[in-house]
């Protein structure tokens, strides 16, 4: 069987699906690998890598997507709005494409990919379970996202984030606050504190007050937090306008004596919820920073523009889109070990076996051979 990578099509995508060190397992599991040319070099893994672990290196992407029965992808099908449509149109009949696809805003591509029988698997369903971590590239690319999100509030903050006592007086530390303390959420607690500022968090998963406090930062009670808001997979649950509303007015007064405060509050599939109102951030000290990482699913602040960051009432708003890209070679070796390991686990003697018994098969597989399985993605 042959496993194609192509250069990702996105627009400002830097990520690769696949790096050299992963080769070997996929070829002793008895995988052909064939790879674009340049597919790795935005990602600082150039062409040489590949071809010294025996990947075929290919000039035309056209003869990739034609000649694979694998596809591994970053952003494939719906997650690709750039290519994504006319990669589908290309494949193979009988391709089967591992990916972000992004189930939850289809297009049509779906359509396109089952006209040409495809199977697809959407890596964003991955069930929340320990066998399936090690394939979990949304825990890989939030992690990234919440240590870049602390990078851009340091450089963007006209002060430093630690205290520093010198012969010319003592500067206070910053004061970090972060709401929604998920993945990201917790590793820009854990940076921010490396850092030296003074972190504190909120979210609406009372499970999460005891991670928050092992990062040595303090969990803000607003009094709002319930068992309810949290589903069985360890997800938020989306929760109503009275409940948002309740929500904001107590966090205006917590965010009103920061200097940073990065929001990263999501709910699987639906528009982020806005948590901070335009008269909230006029409460803020001009000077201070806020970084949305919701910004791609709408932004958890009502000022955020996704893709750009600009001062509102002397407050930055910076609103980051595909943060993981920004770092894309580390967020490539995670990917491409997350996106090896599930194709790992689906060999079974020497062939791709999609059984619906698995778990995890059961929750990533959206299409088989052009049926659509999962109503994420069936037409309207
Ligand atoms: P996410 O990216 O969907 O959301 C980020 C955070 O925002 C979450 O903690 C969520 O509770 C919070 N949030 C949503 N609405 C909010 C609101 N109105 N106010 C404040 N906070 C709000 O979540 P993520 O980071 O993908 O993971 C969620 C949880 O899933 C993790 O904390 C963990 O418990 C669990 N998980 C389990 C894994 C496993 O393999 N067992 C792997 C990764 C995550």
């Amino acid at each position: 069987m042959i496993v194609g990578v192509v250069k990702e099509g996105f627009q400002g995508e830097q990520r690769v699906a696949l790096v050299p060190a992963h080769v070997d397992g996929l070829r002793k599991a008895g995988f052909e690998i064939w790879v674009q040319k340049g597919a790795g070099e935005a990602a600082g893994y150039p062409d040489e890598g590949y071809r010294n672990r025996g990947c075929r290196l290919v000039e035309s992407r056209e003869e990739i997507l034609r000649g694979v029965d694998v596809l591994l992808a970053v952003r494939a099908a719906g997650a690709n709005p750039t290519t994504g449509r006319e990669d589908a149109k290309a494949l193979k009949e009988g391709c089967l494409v591992i990916g972000q696809l992004d189930p939850y805003t289809p297009d049509d591509s779906f359509d396109t990919l089952a006209t040409r029988k495809a199977s697809a698997c959407a890596l964003e369903l991955l069930p929340r379970i320990t066998r399936a971590q090690s394939m979990d590239v949304l825990s890989s690319m939030a992690n990234l996202s919440g240590y870049k999100a602390v990078i851009l509030a340091a450089e963007a903050l006209p002060r430093l984030f630690p205290m520093m006592m010198t012969a010319a007086g003592t500067l206070v530390p910053a004061k970090v606050f972060v709401i929604g303390a998920g993945v990201a959420g917790l590793q820009a607690l854990a940076t921010a504190r490396r850092l030296g500022a003074v972190t504190s968090a909120y979210d609406v998963r009372p499970a999460v007050k005891e991670q928050v406090e092992s990062l040595g930062a303090r969990f803000i009670e607003l009094g709002l937090e319930s068992k309810e808001a949290e589903t069985i997979g360890g997800y938020a649950r989306a929760m109503d306008e009275e409940f948002y509303r309740r929500q904001r007015e107590k966090l205006g007064e917590v965010i009103a004596g920061m200097d940073v405060v990065i929001t990263t509050a999501s709910v699987p599939g639906k528009k982020a919820p806005v948590l901070i109102t335009r008269e909230m951030v006029e409460q803020m000290a001009p000077g201070s920073v806020i970084v949305d990482i919701a910004a791609e699913r709408g932004g958890n602040c009502e000022l955020t523009k996704p893709g750009e960051r600009y001062t509102y009432k002397g407050v930055m708003i910076i609103g980051p889109v595909n943060l993981a890209s920004t770092v894309p070679f580390h967020a490539s070796q995670l990917y491409s070990k997350n996106i090896t390991t599930f194709l790992l686990s689906i060999v079974k003697n020497g062939s791709v076996e999609l059984s619906e018994e698995d778990e995890v098969v059961k929750s990533v597989l959206v299409m088989r051979q052009g049926s659509f399985l999962n109503d994420l993605i069936k037409p309207k």
